[in-house]
């Protein structure tokens, strides 16, 4: 057990050296044009790769690039790719497939690839024949020498393509950050996964679970408030494993409670826990934290133990069903949320049943719901499959059902409810024009007189849809 290697200082300085190397040429650029160079950063995967982009854009800020999403008007498109489906490496591809034509207008464009579909050797390799308008590629272990390899790119040395990196993994702090400016924020706390699920391509993408050190979670944490964040999700791929790595023995649910001291008026959520870690000390902590929102992402995959065991989950449904219950016992108030995965080689009718009895008696508030997609590398790509195409779709399509009468019923019974929102943006809807999350995630248009985008506030929910809450204010709390 050691904690993860820190990327040296004398290392991250170098990469700021880079970045004024780029800021005085982006002056000088800037001088004879007229116009600040531009760049886009654009995110194809989960929320660790938006985290990830907004430390690119931070990198591209600093170097003096103003932050686009038109690529026709661009001077760097760099593109932060995912690999977990098919379907997100097919998107992503075809996205850069698209940008053929705007090198073709302007081949002074530097093209950029980053993420996780990159790391990939085969995929690297397919871009670098087969996509010769990208210029620059670079794996999720290069990604805090974005400065260096940009500027090789600019320099037209060649193109630039680099997946290199142990997999053991670094972490690399001190690098600028460029967030958004609505309320929520996003804050790393490990990178990497050790699970190896078997159908996953993430552990070989992303590397081994590394865990930041408290002391620099909870910097972040006072910063982010600091800056009237109210809106904060702590982010890993599987978060209940925090602090294995780092032998201070602390575990995530020491993490929260010390977290939960930074004082401020924010909520904090967390993604994703895993049901074979997740445990009554983290449901206690939860329970005890008043920053820590009511809300739970256990992603559970699939109701049959045949499944779970074929996918190395490391639980049973069982247990599964036993962590839901302590938790509600302990927060009725919970909002749950879960992924499965439909269609897993070898699922049969029977073992999809088990799913859908799950999916009825815990009663989602939302489900992720996806078709299995093979993944060259991992071992279910190797599994046997029996379910045809077609009935993977009606298991798919019959889930979906059951879940949508399982979140009418929910979100019927929040009417007449009095919640605490925290408004974050606006609705469409010309009654109720303001969009809010509850501090459980749920989304609720709202309207009341004053209500302003960052306020907290409490509402009487008036009806509700499928999709939606629909709510007027009661007493409204302080503005940001
Ligand atoms: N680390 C998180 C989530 C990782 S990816 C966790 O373990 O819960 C997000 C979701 O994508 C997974 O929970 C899983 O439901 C889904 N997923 C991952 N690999 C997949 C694959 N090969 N096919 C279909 N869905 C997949
Ligand atoms: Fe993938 Fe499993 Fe790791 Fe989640 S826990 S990222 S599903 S290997
Ligand atoms: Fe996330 Fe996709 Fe990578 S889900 S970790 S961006 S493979």
């Amino acid at each position: 057990m050691c904690a993860a290697k820190l990327v040296p200082e004398a290392s991250i300085r170098q990469q700021y050296e880079y970045i004024d190397l780029i800021a005085a040429q982006n002056r000088e650029k800037a001088r004879l044009s007229g116009r600040n160079p531009r760049a886009v950063a654009h995110t194809f995967g989960c929320q660790q790769n938006f985290a990830d982009t907004e430390r690119i854009a931070g990198m591209l800020s600093e170097m003096g690039y103003d932050i686009t999403d038109d690529v026709n008007d661009a001077d760097v498109i760099l593109y932060n790719t995912c690999a977990v489906r098919e379907h997100a490496e097919s998107r992503a591809l075809g996205n850069v497939g698209a940008l053929t034509h705007v090198k073709k207008a302007r081949p002074e464009t530097v093209i950029a690839l980053c993420g996780c579909m990159v790391q990939q050797e085969q995929i690297a390799e397919k871009i670098k024949k087969s996509y010769p308008h990208v210029d620059l590629v670079f794996g999720t272990h290069a990604l805090w020498r974005f400065p260096e390899l940009l500027f090789r790119a600019l320099s037209r040395e060649k193109r630039v393509f680099d997946i290199s990196g142990d997999a053991a993994g670094e972490i690399a702090e001190g690098l600028p950050v460029l967030r958004g400016t609505g309320a929520h924020a996003w804050l790393s706390i490990m990178y990497g996964c050790n699970n190896f699920c078997t159908y996953c391509i993430v552990p070989y993408v992303r590397g081994r679970e590394r865990s930041r050190s408290p002391e620099v979670i909870e910097a972040e944490l006072r910063e982010l408030v600091a800056a009237g964040y109210k809106d904060i999700t702590l982010l890993g791929q599987n978060v209940n494993s925090y602090g294995r790595d780092l032998g201070l023995g602390m575990d995530f649910s020491d993490l929260l409670r010390r977290l939960d001291q930074v004082p401020g008026d924010y909520l904090l959520r967390f993604m994703t826990s895993h049901p074979k870690d997740a445990s009554p000390r983290l449901f206690d902590a939860m329970a005890e934290c008043g920053h820590v929102a009511k809300q739970l992402h256990l992603p559970f995959q699939s109701g049959s133990d045949t499944i779970l065991q074929r996918m190395n989950r490391g639980y049973t449904a069982g247990h599964y069903r036993e962590l839901i219950a302590y938790a509600r016992n302990k927060m009725p108030e919970l909002t749950l949320s879960s992924d499965i995965i439909v269609g897993f080689p070898g699922e049969t009718e029977a073992d999809f049943q088990q799913t859908l009895s799950l999916v009825r008696e815990v009663g989602f508030d939302m489900l992720y719901t996806f078709l299995y997609s093979k993944r060259s590398g991992t071992p279910a790509a190797e599994y046997p499959d029996s379910a045809g195409k077609e009935e993977k779709q009606d298991r798919f399509n019959r889930l979906l059902k059951a879940q949508d009468e399982t979140v009418e019923h929910r979100q019927a019974a929040y009417l007449g409810k009095r919640l605490r929102i925290l408004v974050d943006g606006t609705a469409k809807s010309p009654d109720y024009p303001f969009a809010a999350r509850t501090e459980g995630g749920l989304l609720v248009c709202c309207k009341g007189p004053g209500l302003q985008l960052g306020d907290f506030a409490e509402v009487e929910i008036d009806k509700t849809t499928l999709r939606c809450l629909f709510a007027h204010t009661i007493i409204q709390h302080e503005t940001s």
